[in-house]
Parts: structure tokens; sequence; C-alpha cells
């Protein structure tokens, strides 16, 4: 196989996107890389049967998302973690751990997301984790808050061979950024990205990729123009705009989304405000919420919207325990959970009328710090996970019941035999991003491609408008 460097590659990108911009760029970068052949036949193999919906998956992921801390020092309001809703187990990853999963996957991985509840800088092992991915040729990408660092660490962070860096950086001053980084110290962060900044000049690379991924709301939306010059000023490489996810609250539709259309993820008109169901064990209480800031609710906003299968339940009956031990009992019987529960239709993304298979149960796998498995980087409850890593070979783990069962279902649901069932006990089942949170461009991400993934830059326009919507980070 031809072994190229990142020079090479970098050159032989460009004359992709110049001359052939229509040709998928997955096979060069499989063919540069080590354990070429492994990782193209396993490629392959993934693409095919994701493409007949198999039910018995016979490749391994090609892409991983590893959780090196559920830990965070920021509050966050949209963000489960920033919540404290404390759904999760919440532990650090430690380097054998990782070591193990890696010696089993990494010949065919070909992309890694360092993060996915916490603060991945938390976690002081994670820039051995990182170099040991690259051992085995894979893409690391990584997303952090920045504001626990030093200049050690940012030499630590270069030398580990990081491919790209993601700085979650949502305002210019203090008072803009700290409204959703609650807790966040914006001087600190900049003086952390110059550290970065310096570190990579000193190495003389050209990794990481920095990216300063700025989430719209309405509150900064104004700043918009100011923070590409500014970003760019400081050395990052590209100023992501991005839209936000936004949890179904009254309030946020007039207070947080913003006023541009395009800049947001939701339209205002189909918004809910309130869950168009009742997340069971996810509910914060009212002193948990610091995104307490949002309007208390009128009597009109506290009604449920027309599509809620059911009101929320009375205080005074324990309808959560209730529900529990009902699906507990359900799941022994079938692994596909609550059938009686009507099932419910959102009308909140753009696009929520197209079936798209989603690729994560043939192509992906999210491995959370504890050690347990879930389908996706999006599912926030435990209870829903597939496994754990360490408790069960890869294989059995890959093809149990409900792996399976994710399979069917999204055979299924593209098929228009079924659709998103609420209470199911089966995560994939009650997913209402099913099909929307694929991860089909970032894992080939490079130079150009990079714009295309974070939406609103100057660069291209993603391939198709899906695209904005992929993903919760
Ligand atoms: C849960 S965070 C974990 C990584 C790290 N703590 C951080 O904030 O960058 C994963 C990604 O989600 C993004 N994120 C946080 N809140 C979001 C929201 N409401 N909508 C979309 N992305 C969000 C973060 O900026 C980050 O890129
Ligand atoms: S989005 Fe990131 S920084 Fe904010 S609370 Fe969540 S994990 Fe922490």
């Amino acid at each position: 196989m031809v072994r190229l460097n990142d020079r090479q590659r970098q050159r032989l990108e460009r004359f992709r996107v110049r001359y052939f911009p229509m040709l998928d760029p997955n096979i060069f970068r499989i063919l540069s890389k080590k354990y070429a052949f492994r990782k193209l036949i396993n490629y392959l193999i993934v693409e095919f049967q994701a493409g007949r919906r198999d039910a018995h998956a016979f490749g391994k992921p090609y892409w991983l998302t590893i959780d090196p801390t559920n830990f965070c020092q920021l509050r966050c309001p949209f963000c489960p973690t920033g919540m404290d809703r404390n759904v999760r187990t919440k532990a650090m990853m430690r380097f054998p751990e990782f070591k193990k999963i890696l010696d089993d996957l990494g010949p065919t991985l070909l992309h890694i997301d360092f993060m996915n509840w916490g603060e991945p800088l938390l976690n002081k092992e994670v820039y051995d984790m990182i170099a040991y991915a690259k051992k085995f040729d894979i893409d690391t990408n990584m997303s952090t808050n920045l504001n626990s660092f030093s200049p050690d660490e940012a030499q630590k962070l270069v030398a580990s061979g990081l491919d790209c860096l993601v700085l979650s950086i949502d305002g210019l001053t203090q008072e803009t950024y700290g409204k959703y980084r609650v807790r966040g110290d914006y001087a600190k962060v900049l003086e952390h990205l110059k550290m970065i900044v310096e570190a990579r000049r000193k190495a003389g690379g050209f990794k990481p990729y920095i990216v300063w991924q700025f989430l719209v709301f309405k509150h900064n939306e104004h700043e918009i123009e100011q923070v590409k010059e500014f970003g760019k000023s400081c050395g990052v490489d590209v100023v992501g705009i991005t839209p936000a996810y936004m949890p179904f609250k009254p309030g946020i539709r007039e207070n947080w989304i913003p006023t541009k259309p395009e800049y947001r993820m939701y339209d205002p008109a189909t918004f809910p405000d309130s869950p168009p169901w009742q997340w069971e064990s996810s509910a914060p209480s009212a002193e948990q919420d610091p995104s307490a800031s949002v309007p208390a609710p009128s009597p009109a906003d506290a009604s449920p919207p027309e599509t809620a299968p059911t009101a929320a339940p009375p205080p005074d009956i324990p309808w959560e325990r209730i529900l529990k031990a009902v699906r507990k009992f359900k799941k022994r019987l079938t692994a596909s959970g609550d059938d009686a529960v009507p099932d419910v239709k959102v009308d909140v993304y753009k696009d929520s009328d197209q079936r798209k298979v989603c690729l994560w149960p043939w192509a992906g796998i999210s491995v959370n710090p504890n050690g347990s498995v879930s389908p996706c980087c999006s599912v926030e409850e435990e209870e829903y996970d597939f496994g754990f890593y360490d408790k069960q070979s890869f294989r059995r783990l890959w093809n149990n019941p409900r792996y399976k069962e994710a399979r069917r279902h999204i055979r299924r649901y593209v098929d228009g035999q079924i659709d998103v069932k609420a209470r199911s006990a089966h995560a994939c089942e009650r997913c209402f991003s099913i099909g929307k949170s694929n991860f089909t461009f970032p894992a080939w991400w490079r130079f150009t491609q990079f714009d295309w993934w974070w939406g609103f830059s100057d660069a291209p326009p993603p391939a198709s408008p899906d695209k904005q919507n992929t993903e919760k980070r």
C-alpha cells in the first residue's frame, strides 16, 4: 500500500477538492493509512451491511466515541452534565481500559472522538490515550471548554498528535460567554488558547487543527461577524458558527432561539414548550436546573402540546417507579419495550419527515468512562445502554439482542413500517433523532472539509442541508 506523510496527504486532498469535488475521499484516505488493508475491508463490509440493514454485523465499528470522563467543572444549562442530572455513573476512564479497547478495535478504526458527556481535559491520561490512538493511525478529535489547562499540558496536547481540537467558546465577552458556559472564565480560556497556538508554533507542525466552535443563541448572535475575525487573529484555523441544541421547556423559544433562521436548529413555530413525552428518569428538579433564568411557565405554556401521548403524571402517584418496574418486566419478555403507548411525531428538526438510515449500530460505538456501551453518543440514561465493554467479548456485545433489535428497528423505520415509540425500553426505538445523528463527513475531515462540516463559515456550503442538523455537539 502507498504510505503518505501528512504533507503529501494535504496536497492530495487539495488536488481532490479542486478537481474531483464530488469524489468520496474515503477510499484514498484509508489507503494511505497504517493497517490500510484491514481498515478498508472492514469499512466496505460495514457500509455494505448498513446499506442492506442486516441484523447480524460481521464488520467492526470504524467510528469510536470515547468519553475520558463525565465530570465537568462548568454548568452549561442545556447539557445533561451541566444540568447535573447525574443519570450516568460518574467515572474517569483509565488508560489500561482504553488500551484494551484500542487493542481490540484500533486496527479497523478510522476516527475517535475523545469526548461525550464531560470535560475531557479533566482526565490527565487523555494525552496518552490520543498518542496511543495515533499508533493505529486513527483520526482523532476532541472538544473542550478549555478552562483547566497549563503550558505543560499544551505541549503534551501538541505532542500527542491530536488531529482536531474543538474549542467551545460561545461569546466574545465574559457576559455573553458566561450566559451559556456557566462558571466558565473567558479570559482564562483565551490565555489557554494562546498556549496551544504557541506550543503548536514551537513544534513546527499544523496539528491540532483548531476550531473555535461558537454555538449561536439569541444573546450572542450579534457577535457572529466579529468572532470570525477575532478567532482568526487568535490563531485558530476555522471559526465554526454552529446551531445549538435546546431542550423543550417554557421560555426557550423566546429567550434562546436565535432570531436569524440560518443559525437555528429548530423552527420556533413547531418548537414545543414542554417535552412531547415524559423523560422518566431525566427531569431535573427546579433547584438543580441552572437554566432557571428562563421565565416561569405561564398557565398556557404549561399545557402539553397536542402531540403529547399522555399528560404529566400527578405528583402523588409514584409513576416513575411503576413505569420502571413495568419496563423492567417488559424488557425481560421482549427487547423492544412498550407498544401500548401511542407513537409520537416530533416536528422539530428541519428534515424530520425524512427517514434516513442511522449508521451507528453498524459503524459506530460509544464507550462511557465506566466501560458501559451506548449505541451512539446521544443516549443519556445508562439503563438504555447495550452492555459493558469489559464484561462481554466485543463480538458477543456487538451482536447481542439489543444491537440486533436496533438494526431491525432501523430497517423497519426506514421502510416506513414503524414510528418512534416514545416509551420503548430500547434506546433506538425511542430516539427522535433517528437517522439524523450520523457521522458521514467528520470522519473524513481535513482542511476544507472541516469548513463544510462546521456549516456556516465562509467556506462551501454542506453537501446536504441535513448536515447542519446532525450530532448533539
Ligand atoms: C457535552 S460537550 C463535552 C466536551 C466539552 N466539555 C465541551 O463543552 O466542549 C460535547 C460538545 O457539545 C457541545 N454542546 C454543548 N451544549 C450544546 C448545545 N446546546 N447544542 C449543541 N452542542 C452543544 C459542546 O460545545 C461540545 O462541543
Ligand atoms: S457542554 Fe461541556 S463544558 Fe458545558 S457542562 Fe457540558 S460537558 Fe461541561
